[in-house]
């Protein structure tokens, strides 16, 4: 198992066990999904899946699944699908966001370069693709529309609003395509491949696509709310890239807006030159107090709200609990 163990929901016991034999499978199966003769890439691409992660698409797909027979093996593989693209994903963002640190360890690129980084990812997205052929056409589709949007989202995050976009819409819209694309594949492919009505499906993936935007703005207060030992990352790294969160763009329209002087000095701190560690704490200290986490925090919970609203479709029981509780944990998370 990694390091960090996966977040697992406080669920009923007979679901728990059931899910927690699998994740025990799908660990086996992702070191197997990256095996290769080619000593390097069995390297580069092992070190951020050996060094933990919650696992949170994994478990999602399986408590999808447990709507219909958990049992099936596509579910397996479905499981392993979604982290592998998870884990491509992030070998990328690191480069894009010269991130240094994940997961609790260095960063693919601070270790190897920037080369080394994005072709592990490409590595690891060709497996991923291995293994939608195997699952079947229907998967092929959707983890190709899924790694579309994943690279759109994070294409239109780089290059930002155009004057006539609105600013939170267009944020909001590439958390959509950037993170909540792949939750809702793992919840749809869950539900699909373990034989649960089309009507569950369709309520899994609605579920994951709304879930997905509350998990990554719940990202945008850890990024500056939680301490490198916890979270696994740097703190305030989105902040020296000029990377857009909900916070920074809350206190850009507060200052636009009222042009009070304490959040005319963060967004020029924000615009300033944050290479140094000192400037970069500085900021993320200031941005600590500032009302724009509190009202990310609230602005995420209640699009966990939505989400569980669209849970609330499915029929009641054990499985509707735990994704209830699931969607809990992945709000009020702490790392
Ligand atoms: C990090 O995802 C990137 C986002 C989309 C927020 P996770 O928070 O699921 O990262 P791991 O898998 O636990 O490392
Ligand atoms: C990561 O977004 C999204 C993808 C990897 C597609 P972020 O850049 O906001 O996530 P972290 O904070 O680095 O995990
Ligand atoms: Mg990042
Ligand atoms: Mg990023």
């Amino acid at each position: 198992m990694p390091s960090s163990l996966p977040v697992v929901p406080d669920i009923d016991e007979q679901l728990a066990t059931s899910v927690a034999e699998r994740l025990v499978l799908i660990e086996d199966r992702l070191r197997d999904s990256v095996a290769t003769s080619d000593d390097m890439a069995r390297w580069t691409s092992r070190h951020l899946m050996d060094a933990g992660g919650k696992r949170v698409r994994p478990m999602l797909v399986l408590l999808a699944a447990a709507l219909g027979d958990l049992e099936q093996e596509s579910v397996l593989d479905a499981a392993v699908l979604v982290e592998l693209t998870h884990l491509a994903s992030l070998y990328h963002d690191d480069v894009m966001d010269s991130a240094p640190t994940r997961r609790g360890t260095d960063s693919a690129h601070a270790l190897w370069g920037n080369n080394v980084a994005i072709l592990t990812g490409d590595f690891l997205f060709a497996r991923a693709s291995g293994l939608s052929a195997r699952i079947g056409v229907e998967a092929v589709g959707l983890h190709s529309e899924t790694f579309e949007r994943l690279c759109l989202g994070q294409l239109h995050e780089t290059v930002g609003p155009s004057p006539q976009d609105d600013p939170f819409t267009h944020y909001i819209s590439v958390l959509s395509d950037k993170t909540a694309s792949l939750l809702a594949l793992a919840g749809e492919l869950g539900a699909v491949l373990s034989g649960a009505p089309e009507a569950a499906a369709d309520v899994m993936r609605r579920y994951g696509e709304k879930v997905g935007v509350a998990f990554q703005l719940a990202d945008d207060v850890l990024d500056l709310g939680s301490d490198a030992e916890t979270s696994g990352k740097t703190p305030g790294i989105d902040l020296r890239e000029g990377v857009p969160t909900m916070p920074t763009l809350l206190v850009r329209r507060r200052a636009a807006d009222s042009a009070e002087p304490r959040s005319l000095e963060i967004v020029e701190r924000l615009d300033g030159d944050l290479s140094t560690d000192s400037s970069l704490r500085e900021l993320v200290a200031m941005l600590r107090q500032d009302p724009a986490l509190e009202e990310t925090r609230a602005l995420a919970q209640r699009t966990a709200d939505e989400a569980v609203a669209i849970l609330e479709e499915l029929p009641r029981g054990a499985v509707r609990d735990a994704l209830m509780e699931f969607t809990r944990t992945l709000v009020q998370r702490r790392r």
